[in-house]
């Protein structure tokens, strides 16, 4: 296995305040949590520290989407900096829902509480949840000021956020400088299974992506081209970044793979029916699929068509089957056939990033050291 990773099961959490990163960045709409697959894909590990008889207080912590507002780390006075307040620009990232989500699977009640800057909802007496971290700037520059304060809530931390975990950022690796860190239980079966792929994957093997987050999805196209046999490219890199693609592709040195970037219908929000025909024609003998990013604008139907063809085609194929990301997991649950795939990854860029065999800073921070 490419990782050595310490355990949360060999963690000593008697009686300690543990500090939990985990996956929160769902999708939400008016309140309403769109796909759940996220938060379930934790849920065990904060199961294993209330059962493991350790008196544990757990605090939950994570990020939601990419607020544009983020306030600077605040200064703390001789008072401590209870008293910073702040408005969120963007209610929409709040994880009120996440904190319903919780309470309700633990009998919770949910009170609002401060926790030195951080707005916190106190769900039971043993478990907490702050605030979307990204409400802050320090969180994404990993800045050592805001993780200190971060260090400062809890004695342990683990981490069971492998959607983050190519996020060098404050919860993900600052804070495994201050604290004894361990891999949660999640971030253990995607090492485990995803390692497999990576070492030995059954060729042919196609990567396909698509989705959103265009900055983040090019370098990974380029990536993937030197670890697979075939790179389907949709969605809104197809649209933006069709001639980007091919140059891209005619620079890399060496052995590289095959690239098929979508044709998209006249509105530019879903994949032609030919093109999607043609993914699925040429995936027919593949050995391996891996899957993130939905086709086209999948919330806005009818320009969920192409994803849904594409989904039902790859479905009966007898390929090895792996799906990634947020929202390609909610569109996949959508159209019905998320059990025929093989591996349902909680990661999209993360998965994405692991397969291309680079090293997750998340991950780094959580290996034994001899
Ligand atoms: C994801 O949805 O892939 C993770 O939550 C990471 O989000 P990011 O790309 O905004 O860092």
């Amino acid at each position: 296995m490419i990782y050595n990773l310490k355990k949360v099961q060999d963690a000593d959490v008697n009686n300690k305040k543990v500090l939990l990163r985990v996956d929160v960045d769902v999708p939400v709409v008016d309140g309403v949590i769109q796909d759940e697959s996220r938060l379930k894909a934790w849920f065990p590990t904060l199961e294993y520290l209330i059962n493991a008889n350790a008196n544990a207080k757990i605090y939950l912590i994570g990020h939601m989407g990419r607020p544009k507002q983020q306030f600077p780390t605040p200064v703390s006075t001789p008072f401590g900096a209870n008293n910073f307040q702040f408005t969120i620009s963007e209610p929409n990232l709040s994880l009120k829902p996440v904190a319903e989500w919780v309470s309700k699977k633990v009998n919770g009640q949910i009170e609002e509480e401060k926790i030195d800057i951080f707005n916190t909802w106190k769900i039971r007496d043993d478990i907490y949840l702050l605030e979307n971290l990204r409400f802050f700037e320090g969180e994404e520059k990993n800045d050592p000021a805001f993780v200190k304060k971060l260090a400062l809530i809890g004695d342990v931390f683990i981490n069971d956020a492998f959607a983050t975990a190519h996020r060098a950022h404050a919860s993900t690796e600052g804070i495994t400088k201050f604290l004894p860190s361990f891999a949660g239980v999640r971030v253990q079966k995607e090492v485990e299974e995803l390692s497999r792929v990576l070492e030995n994957p059954l060729r042919p093997l196609a990567v396909m992506i698509g989705g959103a987050k265009i900055e983040t999805k090019l370098p990974l196209v380029e990536k993937m081209h030197r670890i697979a046999d075939l790179v389907l490219v949709g969605g809104e890199i197809a649209e933006n970044d069709k001639i980007l693609l091919k140059v891209q592709h005619e620079d890399i040195e060496g052995r590289k793979s095959v690239l098929l970037v979508a044709d998209l219908n006249q509105d530019l929000k879903d994949i032609t029916p030919k093109s999607s025909e043609n993914f699925i024609q040429v995936l027919q003998n593949t050995g391996t699929i891996v899957w993130n990013g939905p086709m086209g604008l999948v919330e806005q139907p009818p320009f969920d068509t192409g994803t849904k063809t594409l989904a039902d085609g790859i479905a009966k194929l007898s390929a090895y089957k792996i799906l990634g990301g947020g929202d390609t997991v909610s569109c996949i649950q959508k159209i019905g056939v998320i059990d025929k795939f093989n591996f349902v990854s909680t990661g999209g860029g993360a998965m994405l990033e692991f397969l291309s065999g680079e090293k997750l800073p998340g991950l780094v921070a959580l290996e034994v050291h001899s």
